[in-house]
């Protein structure tokens, strides 16, 4: 198991506004935009202390990798991005997939092998480096 769903509470609508203000003012491509002190202390307190809290941005595919940044990371999407399929590979062997709901957080092990496949808009997440 590579991912698993985390029941916990779903982020306020006030705050879900200010991460759109932060993917609007974003220009295209993949990014990571470091979180203003309200989402960050929301999710500190509510979530997972301790983390880095950040938005991805994703536009294409992500092709098959480990993260270089972290080792685990908690993840909630706003936006699927389409009906995009999440894998993890053990050498070439597919071992786990996953299609992430929306307003839902996962943790997830990104320094397995990976790949998001199928995205066809922008997927947007919340996501939480807990282990850098
Ligand atoms: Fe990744």
């Amino acid at each position: 198991m590579f991912i698993k769903e985390l029941r916990l509470p779903t982020i306020p609508v006030e705050l879900e506004y200010q991460i759109w203000e932060l993917v609007n003012a974003t220009p295209v491509g993949y990014q990571w935009i470091t979180v203003n002190s309200n989402l960050k202390d929301w999710c500190n307190q509510n979530i997972c202390p301790s983390t880095h809290w950040g938005v991805q941005l994703i536009k294409l595919d992500l092709p098959l990798h480990r993260d270089a940044a972290s080792q685990v990371k908690i993840n909630y999407l706003l936006d699927t991005g389409g009906d995009a399929v999440t894998n993890f590979y053990d050498n070439d062997k597919l071992i786990d997939t996953v299609i992430c709901k929306p307003r839902t957080w996962y943790i997830m092990k990104t320094d397995q092998l990976h790949e998001v496949l199928n995205i066809t808009g922008t997927r947007v997440s919340l996501a939480g480096k807990v282990f850098p």
